[in-house]
């Protein structure tokens, strides 16, 4: 009962700081201390391998890059919304370096294969981009038995990720950035059960539990491996696709409060692009181009060492169990 009444509590604290910060208002008011001169750059000659860019913040931040020069990497899951999406890129763009691959990051199987082909193909990437994520409000369970947020939203990133790690440790100052949630700050790690199989499904607490999961990866990464930059960040609440599909009550009560995409892609070309970030730590969580808080004041949500390494051991069994034996 005790536990309910804070749970309730922190949802309602987290909300009502959404209001002020993560809305289009809040957005507005943390732009005033941009430094504009940020973004003025030429990534020209390097590549970028963006998730879930055919639509939303990752659409955005493809074409963001594309238009400073970057040689975009697409990884959509349907050929024919990477396709039209890459035709508006370059048409923006005027950069033709944009290539669409398309990849369910749901499947981890697929994923190894996509990426042990992707690095016969390249010699090194520079930035990877995990943005892709989604929130399935009922329990749905793939063909590899896994539950789909958990498969894509964390699993996915996991395997793609350190699959990804060789090529981008060959470029000359890697940055991985993984598109988290605000949202995560209502939870706390929770290893006993990732796959959900007990008690109620609430889809938006397992999209939660897994933003979370996404942020205690990034902190990991960031100590095994120094010589690459990990952020993760909040992109703040923005009208997308997601939103108005999983979320209709939130997306029609807060209309013209959410944020635009443009407004919800900065930070993620900030993160990915900026000269200013060679002289941030590794694995920080960012809003609004700062480095904020994980964890809410009072919400009990930090966790264990003990829980982290058990969720990297899980991850690190599950990812084995899926690799194909050619990769
Ligand atoms: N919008 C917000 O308010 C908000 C707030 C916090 C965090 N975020 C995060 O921001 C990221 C981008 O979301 P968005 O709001 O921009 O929504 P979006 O426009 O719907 O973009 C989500 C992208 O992920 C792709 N995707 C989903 N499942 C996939 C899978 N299994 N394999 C490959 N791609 C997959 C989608 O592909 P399809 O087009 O094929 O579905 C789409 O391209 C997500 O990680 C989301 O959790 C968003």
């Amino acid at each position: 009962m005790f536990l309910q009444i804070h749970r309730g509590f922190t949802t309602s604290v987290w909300f009502v700081k959404g209001l002020r910060e993560y809305t289009r208002s809040g957005f507005e008011s943390a732009a005033s201390q941009f430094n504009p001169g940020d973004l003025d750059v030429d990534v020209t000659g390097q590549s970028f391998l963006i998730t879930g860019s055919n639509s939303g913040i990752g659409k955005r931040t493809a074409l963001e890059i594309a238009k400073r020069g970057g040689t975009v990497h697409m990884v959509c899951r349907n050929l024919e919304r990477a396709e039209a999406a890459r035709a508006q890129i370059i048409e923006e763009s005027k950069n033709e370096n944009v290539f669409a691959h398309i990849l369910d990051l749901s499947k981890p199987q697929d994923i190894w294969d996509f990426c042990a082909d992707f690095a016969k193909r390249n010699d090194h990437l520079d930035v990877l981009v995990n943005n892709a994520g989604c929130m399935v409000n009922q329990r749905e369970v793939t063909d590899d038995g896994l539950e789909k947020n958990f498969a894509t939203n964390t699993l996915g990133t996991y395997i793609l990720t350190c699959a990804l790690l060789p090529l981008l440790k060959k470029a000359n100052k890697p940055r991985v950035v993984t598109v988290s949630s605000g949202g995560m700050l209502v939870q706390q790690l929770d290893v006993k059960d990732l796959q959900h199989e007990h008690g109620t499904f609430d889809g938006t607490m397992v999209y939660a539990q897994n933003k979370r999961q996404q942020v205690v990866l990034t902190e990991h990464w960031s100590r095994l491996h120094p010589g690459v930059h990990f952020s993760v960040l909040h992109p703040g609440w923005v009208d997308t696709p997601a939103v108005r599909v999983s979320m209709p009550d939130f997306h029609r009560r807060m209309g013209q409060r959410l944020r635009t995409e443009a407004q919800g892609a900065d930070t993620v070309v900030w993160l990915a692009l900026s000269p200013v970030m060679e002289n941030q730590p590794s694995g920080k969580f960012f809003q609004d181009r700062k480095v904020v808080s994980t964890h809410l004041p009072m919400a009990w949500t930090q966790s264990s060492l003990e829980d982290e390494n058990k969720l990297m051991e899980a991850l690190e069994a599950m990812a084995a169990m899926f690799k194909p034996e050619t990769t």
